[in-house]
């Protein structure tokens, strides 16, 4: 009853208690696998922009002073080569970090953390994703900040004018049709947009994705939205213990949506090339039998207290599991370094079943 009134009662509109607690954090969701190989010399794309949430955060969060979505604290970050909180929601490295490693990149640096120097060079890639972004305006309301996915095109907007300044308009083209635009969004909009009570959220701020095409992006990775339902914050709410099945369902929709309009853009738009990576069945795949990917724990979160480590979210008074590499989830919302190398190398090179129409790999020797 509880778990499933959520979803039927925040649709109807009305806001109660327990949704906003749910909303107050994150609705985050999980992630990923595949043998990782470090390759780094060849660099096969000159630059990474990245977009999104907390699930590809890099550092932006920490230089908004409003925002609930923060990871600049312990236990954050205590696999991390530093062993510091860095503003990622992981016990290490993220999806960002392991998709520029694939690329022969290093980490795009989180775009409000070069803003203040005016000799910023960002012709490697920079990233603009924030947690508690959504695809709706609306929806970041629920962490009281956060950079949308608009104000994301909007500063990307900048980044390309910057750039033709410093290459030229012929140089800046040629670098941005090959270089990787990737976007790791939607899981808070599944259940923000849902569990919202105020309809004016709902109709606020349509993305603009088109202008990130007219400011020169070609080739785009995108990463469809988890199976959320089947989070530890999710979980925790069925006695049971089991997924979420309303929050599956959504998520499930939209990755439909997603993939329409994609396919729409790719006829519409001359050059527009993109993979997007089939998140959830992925990740269903891999709570269903960890063991064939080398996890042990697929239901707790490895930091955080009570049932599923889930009843409270990761802070430096929250226990965590001694082996974070056995565990999907390193707290409520969020995987695992582990976890998020594996799905990230699996939408790298990992088979076409996952990826639509083609890998990342096969997407940047096109
Ligand atoms: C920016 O960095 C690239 C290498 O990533 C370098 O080739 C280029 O000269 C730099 N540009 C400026 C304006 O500093
Ligand atoms: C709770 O778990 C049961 C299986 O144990 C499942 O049938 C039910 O749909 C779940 N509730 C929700 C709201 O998803
Ligand atoms: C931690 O878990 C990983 C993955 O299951 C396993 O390979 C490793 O041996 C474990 N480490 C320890 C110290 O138990």
């Amino acid at each position: 009853m509880a778990s499933s009134s959520i979803f039927v009662k925040t649709m109807r509109g009305k806001l109660n208690f327990t949704s906003l607690i749910i909303m107050f954090y994150y609705y985050y969701f999980c992630i990923f696998i595949t043998n990782f190989k470090y390759s780094s010399a060849t660099k096969l794309a000159p630059a990474l922009f990245v977009f999104g949430d907390s699930l590809v955060d890099v550092g932006n969060n920490n230089h908004l002073p409003f925002t609930i979505a923060k990871a600049d604290f312990p236990h954050n970050g205590v696999d991390f080569p530093t062993h510091k909180p860095t503003g990622r929601f992981s016990n290490g490295k993220n999806a960002a970090d392991f998709l520029a490693e694939k690329l022969g990149l290093l980490t795009s640096p989180p775009y409000l953390s070069l803003t203040h120097t005016k000799s910023s060079n960002f012709s490697s890639g920079v990233s603009f994703a924030s947690g508690g972004a959504g695809i709706f305006d609306g929806t970041d309301q629920l962490y009281h900040q956060s950079i949308t996915f608009n104000k994301q095109i909007e500063y990307y907007g900048i980044v390309q004018g910057k750039l033709v300044q410093q290459l030229g308009q012929a140089e800046a083209e040629k670098l941005l049709s090959k270089s990787i635009f990737a976007i790791v969004i939607g899981s808070n909009d599944i259940l923000g947009y849902f569990g919202s009570s105020s309809s004016s959220q709902k109709k606020k701020g349509i993305p603009q994705q088109y202008r990130m095409y007219d400011f020169g992006a070609r080739k785009f990775v995108i990463f469809g939205v988890a199976a959320v339902g089947c989070c530890p914050s999710q979980r925790d709410r069925n006695k049971t213990d089991a997924c979420n099945e309303a929050a599956n369902f959504w998520a499930s929709k939209y990755n439909k949506g997603v993939q329409s309009i994609l396919q729409q853009y790719q006829t519409q738009l001359k050059d527009f090339k993109y993979s997007l990576f089939d998140t959830y069945t992925f990740f269903l795949n891999l709570i269903q039998q960890p063991a064939t990917y080398g996890f042990k724990e697929e239901k707790s979160a490895c930091c955080g207290l009570g049932n599923l480590n889930a009843k409270f979210a990761c802070t430096p008074i929250s226990t965590y599991c001694s082996n974070r590499s056995d565990h999907i989830f390193w707290d409520l919302y969020h995987p695992t370094e582990a976890a998020a190398r594996l799905i990230v190398g699996t939408a790298f090179d990992g088979p076409r079943k996952y990826s639509f129409p083609v890998n990342v790999k096969q997407l940047v020797s096109v």
